[in-house]
């Protein structure tokens, strides 16, 4: 058993980070990946690590960049005078929308694009191919462009459900060079005001309804409150375009249209039939889209990635560590609304001309059987899924799989560490022993895959993530800047010591905060225009064994990780908050077996305020509203008042100590230990 040191000493009163509570498993031993897959493999050459060394950096990212079609060459292949804020390919011209669709089309117009699978098994299949797909995303891009009035540069909201019309909202976008910013659909309208408010957006695509176990849901009205909301803040949307579930019915009877803002696409596009949009040649370094995540703080950030430099480094993961050909069905469970699905599921899969899945529902509707059913029906042939599911899946129907008639030559799981045991699950039963599985480590921020194995280069080890992919060279500092070498048995602050073309390029509108987050903790001059001086910090803990493989512990910051989704505690702190009768709140991560962790909410309330069921129920209700659905306590447990420090900082650590049934540890130094006792009988009964 490996002993596992946790270096990171956190802010006191911040302290209990997931990388304490993640599981301190075995190494594990190793697993090859069968010789029928190495013999189909994108990527069996061995020297790829080498062409991408340190040595040849950053010209190596030419290798990627050469997948994709230029309207014009680089000029400068990585430009670092406005380090950290790093441009890559400077002086090309390149469009997302003609590399994902036009490039295609000669030779491959009447292959498909997307399978869109409906939630209810009565309803068929949507099946579009690439030629399709170019019709739809001309046609709409014409109603941006010539409805709408949007230009490149300009920014649009998207509150999208999982649908086709998804990939095609964004490709028309980018189509155009204009900046899509696309919300998770399960959030709130607020949650999307807020993020509209932050790119100011003047237009909000959504649409009227989707499936979820079942229920058609109303997600128009979520359009009503986002307009409202972002009018408070000052920003004015002037139009909504409303994409209609079933084309010409609206889904949504309850929520009334309002004239002269709100509009169904599929009446306005009836006078843009036929309409082609030459692509926009926009400059490599221009913004292809915002997508906002959790923060240290309440505000979420939004992070900027580029057109040419993401959209290689997408196409380039997608091809070598998801292993995708042409001829492949590939299918990620990821909702499209987070990092996952932008990168894997629509812009490098499209990128590579792959037939793409696009799954409407929730995995178990109408039963434990419905993703290898979709699986065997498709004929998908590689998977991709996070840890949360895999374990819902395992619960519910541990041998669902092998009545199913599949054959997945690769497998994904990303989003968060992944147990052994669930990881054996998912490659006997799941893979029925015969496909490669990639653990893939990165971010939001990072636009594309970090840590993985090359899926034919190297062997599988459950738990493990692997070592840095081609050209991302990480590194794992302690809290003073000293390197803690691979095989050391410490843990400390995972970062990458270069910089890469899937990077973000700052935070929208904040370049303080993005060098201040990212950056500043372990730079060694801010002034310096050397990449070599700026170390990109993930945020997480990570311990690297002797064979290069690196396995993450969880977040250092006040992130917490819920069924691989990031939430941040002040977020959900602050929510709580515009609950009146709250006076403090403070949000703890919790273990469960399916999501991996779940929030618990702690909150104090002002004096002369009785704690009632009641309204426990209505704090929860104000997280979902502010928030979403996916941040829901498990409980908030209204207690007397909060353990804190001396100084009066609230001591979460002790709290997560409370709701994992752990060690609490010293509390007399805390200016009020009674209360821990008090809490704990609340809690723990
Ligand atoms: C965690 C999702 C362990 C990590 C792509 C990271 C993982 C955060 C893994 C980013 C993995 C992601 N193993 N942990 N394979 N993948 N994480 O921005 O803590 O939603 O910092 O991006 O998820 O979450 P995000």
């Amino acid at each position: 058993m490996e002993e596992v040191v946790i270096m990171s000493k956190i802010e006191e009163g911040t302290e209990t980070s997931e990388a304490q509570i993640a599981v301190h498993w075995q190494e594990e031993g190793v697993y090859a990946p069968s010789v029928k897959f190495i013999a189909q493999s994108n990527m069996t050459d061995e020297k790829v690590y080498e062409r991408f060394s340190l040595k040849n950096f950053p010209d190596c990212f030419k290798e990627y960049a050469d997948l994709l079609d230029w309207y014009k060459y680089w000029d400068e292949i990585l430009d670092t005078s406005d380090a950290p804020c790093f441009k890559w390919f400077k002086g090309g011209k390149i469009n997302a929308s003609y590399n994902c669709i036009d490039r295609h089309l000669e030779k491959n117009r009447n292959k498909t694009a997307i399978h869109f699978v409906p939630e209810l098994e009565t309803e068929r299949v949507d099946h579009i191919t690439y030629q399709e797909l170019f019709v739809r995303v001309n046609e709409f891009a014409a109603v941006l462009q010539d409805f709408c009035g949007l230009k490149a540069g300009d920014r649009v909201t998207l509150h999208m459900p999982m649908s086709a019309e998804l990939p095609v909202t964004m490709l028309a976008c980018a189509r155009l060079g204009v900046i899509h910013s696309q919300v998770f659909g399960g959030f709130s309208g607020k949650a999307a005001a807020d993020r509209a408010v932050d790119s100011q957006s003047k237009v909000l695509i959504t649409m009227d309804a989707y499936y979820r176990g079942g229920q058609l849901l109303d997600h128009k009205e979520k359009a009503d409150t986002a307009v409202a909301e972002a009018a408070k803040d000052g920003q004015k949307i002037d139009k909504v375009l409303v994409w209609q579930r079933y084309p010409g019915k609206y889904s949504a009877p309850n929520t009334p249209m309002v004239d002269g803002r709100d509009y169904f696409v599929n009446d306005v596009l009836k006078k843009y039939y036929g309409a082609r949009i030459e692509p926009v040649q926009m400059p490599a370094e221009a913004p292809l889209f915002l997508m906002y995540t959790s923060g240290t703080t309440g505000k979420p950030k939004g992070a900027c990635h580029s057109t040419g430099g993401y959209l290689a480094y997408v196409t380039g993961t997608s091809k070598y560590i998801q292993d995708i050909h042409p001829e492949d069905v590939y299918w990620c469970m990821a909702d499209i609304g987070w990092i996952t699905g932008h990168s894997y599921i629509v812009y490098g899969p499209l990128a590579l001309c792959a037939s793409t899945v696009i799954y409407e529902g929730i995995p178990n509707y109408p039963d434990a059987g419905r993703c290898w059913r979709i699986a065997q029906d498709l004929g998908v042939n590689i998977f991709h899924t996070a840890p949360t599911a895999i374990r819902a899946l395992r619960k519910i129907g541990p041998d669902e799989p092998a009545k199913y008639n599949y054959e997945f030559k690769h497998m994904t799981t990303v989003g968060e560490p992944i147990e052994p045991e669930v990881w054996k699950w998912y490659y006997n039963v799941v893979g029925k022993g015969k496909a490669a599985i990639v653990d893939t480590w990165w971010q939001t921020e990072t636009g594309g895959f970090l840590c993985s194995t090359i899926p034919a280069l190297r062997a599988m080890k459950p738990g493990s993530c692997g070592p840095g992919v081609p050209g991302i060279h990480p590194i794992v500092y302690d809290e003073d800047g000293n390197v803690l070498p691979a095989g050391c048995g410490k843990a400390g602050n995972i970062c990458i010591q270069n910089p890469w073309p899937g990077l973000m390029q700052t935070i929208w509108g904040d370049r303080e905060r993005f060098v201040r987050q990212y950056f500043s903790r372990y730079c060694k001059d801010p002034k310096s225009k050397r990449w070599q001086d700026w170390p990109y910090l993930t945020g997480d803990a990570a311990v690297e064994a002797a064979d290069g493989y690196v396995r993450i512990l969880g977040r250092i910051d006040d992130v917490i990780n819920v069924s691989g989704h990031r939430l941040g505690t002040k977020e959900l702190e602050s929510a709580a908050l515009t609950v009146p009768e709250v006076a403090e709140s403070a949000v703890v991560p919790v273990k469960h077996d399916i999501k991996g962790i779940e929030p618990d909410l702690y909150v104090a309330l002002k004096p002369g305020i009785a704690a009632t069921p009641e309204l426990a129920k209505r704090i929860s209700e104000a997280i979902v509203k502010e928030i979403g659905a996916i941040a829901r306590p498990r409980k908030v447990w209204i207690v007397p008042d909060m353990p804190k420090t001396r100084s009066g900082k609230i001591m979460r650590r002790v709290l997560g100590s409370i709701s994992n049934k752990t060690d609490i540890g010293d509390v007399m130094t805390l200016a009020n230990p009674e209360i821990v006792e008090a809490i704990q009988k609340l809690v723990q009964g």
